[in-house]
């Protein structure tokens, strides 16, 4: 401090730092798509994947068949309701603020790793 006297020119400063500012709000606006409009991939890797990639808390393995097949089987519809009201460890929506429409959505993603075939 004090080796240099010159007074800092406030308004330079400003032009110079501005740039900055916005450059530091890109990643924030651009973090995660606004909610409703997820797609069934981007809820599973920011909420389901915490429990269904690993299975934690007995939850059903991605991709894993044997796991998946006779949920599967009770259709997609049924899931979709299980998913929503939640099921054993498992809280509503699996504990997100999904829309209905994004929780169908993840439900699909879900299952079809494991071989279903929904949309
Ligand atoms: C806190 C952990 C946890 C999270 C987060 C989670 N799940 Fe689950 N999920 C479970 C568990 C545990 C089960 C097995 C429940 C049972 O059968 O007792 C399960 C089961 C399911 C089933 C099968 C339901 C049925 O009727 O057999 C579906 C579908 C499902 N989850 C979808 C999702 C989706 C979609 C998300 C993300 C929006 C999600 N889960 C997030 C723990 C979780």
């Amino acid at each position: 401090m004090g080796s240099h006297p010159k007074p800092v020119d406030e308004e330079a400063a400003n032009l110079r730092i501005q740039p900055v500012a916005k450059v530091k709000l890109a990643p924030l606006s651009a973090s995660g798509a606004a909610k409703g409009s997820r797609s069934g991939e981007e809820l599973y890797k920011a909420v389901c994947s915490a429990c269904h990639e690993a299975g934690v808390a007995g939850a059903p393995k991605t991709g894993d068949q044997a796991a998946w097949g006779p949920r599967i089987a009770l259709g997609y519809e049924a899931l979709v309701a299980s998913a929503k009201a939640g099921k054993g460890a498992m809280p509503p929506k699996g504990g997100s603020d999904a829309t209905d429409e994004e929780l169908a959505r993840a439900v699909a993603y879900l299952a079809n790793k494991a071989g279903a075939n929904f949309k």
